[in-house]
């Protein structure tokens, strides 16, 4: 696997599926993992196999029909969690389990009530156990973005030597700045030495979820966990569209960086989700919103019909949308100036009175 290739690991359906009325039924998150499949996403982490029978249930079917994705199960550092997460997934032709703790003083002393020793230990016994129904084990640090990184790399180290060949660093509370993040990155990339992949998974409570993966991906990160939408618990996660749109558009900052994620897929992906669950992503939501391209300032659109790049950093058929109705005649527009020539052009008008 080349270096340059950024994997994209999709969690809709297990931190996803963790927000306030998006749960999706068995039948839903198959046809869904299905879709992530055809996306292009290297990763789908299909559900959480110990949580319920039913989550067991959507693991192993979608285990059944995806083609190239690699199916995960999340699973804490617990026997039974882990062996429900290998016998869920073991129909998968690519399979990984992912397995968990927290690594923060707070974590680890008011919700775990285990000392760092006892968490270390139970983070290798989960590794090498998971070893055991699958190659590709990827452990992740709760908390990382609060823990010390003195303790982050013994830990780190143990789970190495056990096996585990990703490492996630995932700022669960979504507190970190990128600067922050990015330095921790930085430290911890230099530090595996290319011994395992550096994933990262951040989430959105200061609005920082894709600013930081975006950060730890210039530092060497080369495993970015998302969501469709950023969906997720609370304010939610990367979202997966901004992540691979940054990556493809700013060609300049990322030159040789790649992802595999199949760019004309992302919009009909998004629209299933929605579709799904019924929550439509905020109107101004970069990339999928209904206002991305959406043009209605007189002087935007003027600029648009000399030329599209004035305005435009991303086309809309780049992500899959085919009709273009991008540009809205209201108050901002100097009404219908420029109708006929922008319809000439392919775009369809929207009169907003
Ligand atoms: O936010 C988090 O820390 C998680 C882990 C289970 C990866 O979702
Ligand atoms: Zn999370």
């Amino acid at each position: 696997m080349s270096n340059n290739i950024i994997k994209i690991f999709d969690t809709t359906l297990r931190d996803g599926e963790q927000s306030p009325g998006c749960s999706m039924t068995i039948d839903e998150k198959i046809k869904f993992a299905k879709q992530l499949d055809k996306l292009g996403v290297d990763i789908i982490e299909a559900g959480f196999a110990a949580a319920s029978p039913g989550d067991f249930e959507a693991i192993s079917k979608i285990s059944k029909v995806v083609k190239n994705s690699t199916v995960c199960s999340l699973a804490r550092a617990i026997k039974n969690d882990i062996k429900q997460a290998g016998e869920a997934i073991k129909d998968a032709k690519h399979k990984r389990i992912h397995t968990f703790i927290a690594t923060s003083p707070i974590h680890m002393e008011h919700k775990l009530k285990m000392s760092p020793k006892e968490v270390i230990k139970r983070a290798v016994e989960a590794v090498q156990y998971a070893r055991t129904f699958v190659d590709d084990v990827e452990f992740s640090l709760e908390d990382a973005g609060r823990s010390e990184m003195g303790f982050l790399k013994e830990i780190i180290s143990a789970v190495i030597e056990a096996g585990a060949k990703t490492i996630n660093i995932p700022d669960t509370v979504g507190y970190t700045m990128p600067w922050e993040f990015g330095n921790q990155i930085k430290e911890l990339v230099e530090f595996v030495r290319g011994k395992a992949i550096i994933s990262v998974h951040c989430h959105n409570d200061l609005g920082l979820a894709t600013a930081n993966s975006i950060q730890a991906v210039k530092n060497g990160a080369r495993q970015v966990e998302c969501t469709i939408n950023g969906i997720g618990e609370r304010a939610g996660n990367a979202a997966l569209e901004e992540v691979a749109m940054i990556i493809s558009t700013r060609k300049d900052i990322f030159s040789e960086i790649k992802t595999n994620i199949n760019k004309k897929e992302i919009y009909k992906t998004s629209r299933l989700l929605t579709s799904i669950t019924g929550i439509e992503p905020q109107p101004n939501k970069a990339i999928v919103g209904k206002n991305a391209f959406a043009h209605e300032s007189g002087i935007h659109q003027d600029g648009v019909l000399k030329h599209r790049d004035t305005y435009e950093i991303i086309k809309a058929e780049d992500i899959g949308i085919e009709k273009n109705n991008s540009i809205v005649l209201g108050k901002h527009s100097g009404r219908h100036a420029f109708g006929d020539k922008l319809k000439q052009l392919g775009y369809e008008l929207n009169d907003e009175d």
